[in-house]
């Protein structure tokens, strides 16, 4: 049986409103749940915006984002954005002077959570992501960045989303942490079988992807296979990325 996508971009045309310049052109893309992607590309090249679009937060000005099939176009985004998405960022974006677990009991509150014991629920997404009760009760300003990102990562899962995306969650952190948030990351894909989809420009990021995506010069996304990189050492960015991986797709 052929699993069938949870996000499908088609055509997808993006263009700041009041801006001239096109950011995204005839995107194409799948994204199925239980795998990994990363997206990489230079910086400027659209990755942020193509998160944003993807998360419900913009609209695409042509063409269309299927979730579950269906045009987010058609359906009650705010819904999609709190019960769909969960999103990690780069800098946690969590309120440094409160606790770990009030961030995420907050963040249960605000999407409306009908959890019962929000305590119990919080402690233990925590525990899911490594952070012991100890830690969950120290305010985050008291953190490493390691477990910043590991709150920031239970937070984005605490409305239990299908998809979740991060948008270089391991810019900030060294390579150790880097490795163990990935970890996490994959196996929200690997064994709960969530769509995770990472936008980066390290290449360490990319070695754990299922599929590695990459946008060019002409801001369209393409499919890159692993070896491309290994064909191309140090050449992450931009348009090198592209040649390369064409090469790799026509060889
Ligand atoms: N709010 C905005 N209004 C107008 N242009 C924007 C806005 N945000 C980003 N851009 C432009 O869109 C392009 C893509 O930006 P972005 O998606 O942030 O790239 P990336 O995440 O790959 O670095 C850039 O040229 C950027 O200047
Ligand atoms: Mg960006």
């Amino acid at each position: 049986m052929k699993i069938m996508s949870v996000l499908t971009l088609k055509n997808v045309t993006y263009k700041y409103e009041g801006a001239r310049k096109t950011v995204l052109k005839s995107v194409d893309a799948e994204f199925k749940a239980g795998k990994v992607y990363t997206i990489v590309g230079k910086s400027g090249a659209g990755k942020s915006t193509l998160l944003s679009l993807i998360a419900g937060l913009g609209v695409s000005s042509s063409g269309e984002i299927l979730y579950n099939g269906t045009d987010l176009k058609r359906i009650d985004r705010d819904d999609y954005r709190a019960k769909s998405i969960g999103v990690v960022f780069q800098s946690f974006n969590l309120l440094i002077n409160a606790t770990a677990i009030e961030n995420i009991i907050l963040s249960l509150n605000i999407s409306g959570s009908r959890e019962k014991d929000k305590k119990a629920y919080a402690y233990a997404l925590l525990e899911k992501v490594g952070i012991d009760r100890e830690t969950a009760e120290r305010k985050i300003l008291k953190l490493s960045g390691g477990e910043q990102q590991r709150v920031g990562i239970a937070r984005a899962l605490s409305h239990d989303p299908d998809i979740v995306i991060a948008d270089e969650p391991t810019g900030n952190l060294d390579r150790d942490t880097a490795a163990e948030v990935l970890k996490i990351l994959t196996s929200l894909a690997h064994e709960d079988g969530k769509c995770v989809i990472i936008v980066t420009h390290s290449r360490n990021v990319t070695t754990v992807a299922d599929e590695i995506l990459g946008i060019n010069d002409y801001l369209q996304l393409f499919r890159l296979r692993r070896f491309a990189f290994r064909i191309c050492p140090g050449q992450m960015s931009g348009s090198v990325v592209v040649d390369c991986t064409q090469s790799a797709i026509n060889s």
